[in-house]
C-alpha cells in the first residue's frame, strides 16, 4: 500500500462559506432505534489459533478483545433488515409510515439491488430507499441526508441504517487486518418534531431535537490507504483476482491511524464551533470504534474527557458504518441517553472520509 499520501494541512483550511449550525424548518426527533449483531462470538484467543497473533498484542494496540462475525443468513441484507424491524418497533412505526430509506454499507448484500431496496422490500416499505457508501463514515452521512429531507419537508419519516459485514471481506491470513474487523447493523427511525430548530443552537437557547451542527470532509491524500482492489468496475472479479487475494481488504494502518486522529481533531473542533457549542457542552461522544487508541489520541486534543466518550470496540471490533449507531441504540437502551442530551458522533474510513455531526437527542412527546 502507499505510504507517500500527501500532506494533511488542507482539512484544516477554513472552511467558512457553510452557516454556522443549520436552520429547518423543522426540529428531528428519534422515533426509534435498533441493532443487529451476529449469533458467533469470536475472542483474541479463538483468532490466536489460526494466526500469528495473540489477545496481549490485539488488546494492547487495538482495545479489542472480541468482535462478532457473521454466519449463514447473517450477511449485511438480513442483519440491516433486524436492526430496522427492531427500530420501527420501538418506533412504533408501520412499514407504509416510512417515507424514505437510507443504508449506509460499503459492503452491501449485493452490489445490485441496493441493500436499502432489500430492507425495504423485506419490510413492505414502498418509499424510496439508496444506499451510501462513505465507509465506516457512512452512517453519520445517512443521518446528516436524512435530518435535512426531513428539515425541509421533503420527508417526514425516514429509516436510517448503517450495516456492515467486513469479516467477509477481510483475508483471514492477513494478522494486520483480520484482527480488527467485526459484523452488525443499527438502525434509527427519524421523525418530524413539529417544532423549529434554532439557528442559534448553543446554549444557553431553547434546545430543539436533532441536527445541531455538521461537517463532512475527505482526505483525498488518503485515498490508497484503504481499499479493495477487485471486485468493481475497474478490476471486475475473475479467477485471478480471487487468486491474487485482491477481493480483500487491503490496508495501510498505520498511516490510517495517523491521518484519523488529525482529521477527527479537525472536524470535531470545526462542528462545536459552527453549533456555536464546546467541548463542555456536549453530553456523548461518540466516535467511530476502530481502534481505542485513536479515540485515547484523539480526546486531548478535543477536550472531550473519557467518562463522556462512549466505547464498545473491546466487544465489537470496527463494525464500519454500523458502529455508531449500535453504539446509540446500546445507549439508549441502557437509558444512559435521553432526551436533552448533546451527541457529537464522528465516524472516518476509507477515501478518506470523515463525517461528524452534533444532534441534540429527542424522542417524541
Ligand atoms: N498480531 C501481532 N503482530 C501484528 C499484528 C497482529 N494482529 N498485526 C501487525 N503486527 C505486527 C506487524 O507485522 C509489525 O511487525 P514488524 O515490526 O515485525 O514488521 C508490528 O506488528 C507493527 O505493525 P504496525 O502496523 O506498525 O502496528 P500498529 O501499532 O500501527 O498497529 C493497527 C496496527 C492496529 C492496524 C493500527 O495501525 C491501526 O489501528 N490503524 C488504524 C486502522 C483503522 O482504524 N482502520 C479502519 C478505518 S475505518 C474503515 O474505513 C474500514
Amino acid at each position: 500500500m502507499s505510504t507517500t499520501a500527501p500532506p494533511i494541512d488542507h482539512l484544516a483550511r477554513d472552511r467558512g462559506s457553510l452557516p454556522s449550525g443549520v436552520s429547518m424548518p423543522t426540529g428531528v426527533v428519534v422515533a426509534g432505534w435498533g441493532c443487529a449483531l451476529p449469533a458467533l462470538r469470536v475472542t483474541n484467543d479463538d483468532l490466536a489459533r489460526s494466526l500469528d497473533t495473540s489477545d496481549a498484542w490485539i488488546a494492547e494496540r487495538t482495545g479489542i478483545r472480541e468482535r462478532r462475525v457473521s454466519g449463514a443468513g447473517e450477511s449485511t441484507g438480513p442483519l440491516a433488515v433486524a436492526a430496522s424491524r427492531a427500530a420501527l418497533d420501538r418506533a412504533g412505526l408501520a412499514a407504509t409510515d416510512v417515507d424514505v430509506v437510507a443504508v449506509a454499507t460499503s459492503t452491501p448484500e449485493r452490489l445490485i439491488p441496493a441493500t436499502a431496496a432489500i430492507v425495504a422490500a423485506e419490510l413492505g416499505i414502498t418509499a424510496g430507499a439508496f444506499d451510501l457508501n462513505a465507509a465506516c463514515a457512512g452512517f453519520v452521512y445517512g443521518l446528516t441526508t436524512a435530518a435535512a429531507l426531513i428539515g425541509q419537508g421533503l420527508a417526514r419519516t425516514a429509516l436510517v441504517v448503517g450495516a456492515d459485514t467486513l469479516t467477509r471481506f477481510t483475508d483471514p491470513d492477513d494478522r494486520g487486518t483480520a484482527v480488527l474487523f467485526g459484523d452488525a447493523a443499527g438502525a434509527l427511525v427519524l421523525a418530524g418534531s413539529g417544532s423549529s430548530a434554532s439557528a442559534h443552537p448553543g446554549p444557553p437557547e431553547p434546545a430543539a431535537p436533532g441536527l445541531v451542527a455538521c461537517d463532512l470532509v475527505g482526505d483525498p491524500g488518503g485515498i490508497d490507504l484503504l481499499v479493495v482492489p477487485a471486485g468493481g468496475s475497474a478490476l471486475p472479479a475473475s479467477a485471478d483476482t480471487v487468486a491474487a487475494r485482491e477481493h480483500y481488504l487491503q490496508m495501510d494502518g498505520r498511516e490510517v491511524f495517523r491521518r484519523a486522529v488529525r482529521a477527527v481533531a479537525i472536524s470535531v473542533d470545526r462542528t462545536l464551533a459552527r453549533g456555536r457549542c464546546t467541548a463542555d457542552d456536549v453530553t456523548w461522544f461518540v466516535p467511530h470504534q476502530a481502534n481505542a487508541r485513536i479515540v485515547d489520541a484523539v480526546l486531548p486534543r478535543i477536550g472531550v474527557p473519557p467518562e463522556r466518550t462512549v466505547s464498545n470496540v473491546e466487544r465489537f471490533g470496527n463494525t464500519s458504518a454500523a458502529s455508531i449507531p449500535l453504539a446509540l441504540a446500546e445507549e439508549a437502551d441502557s437509558g444512559r441517553l435521553g432526551d436533552g442530551d448533546l451527541v457529537l458522533a464522528c465516524g472516518f474510513g476509507a477515501g478518506l472520509t470523515v463525517g461528524t455531526v452534533l444532534w441534540r437527542w429527542g424522542t417524541p412527546g
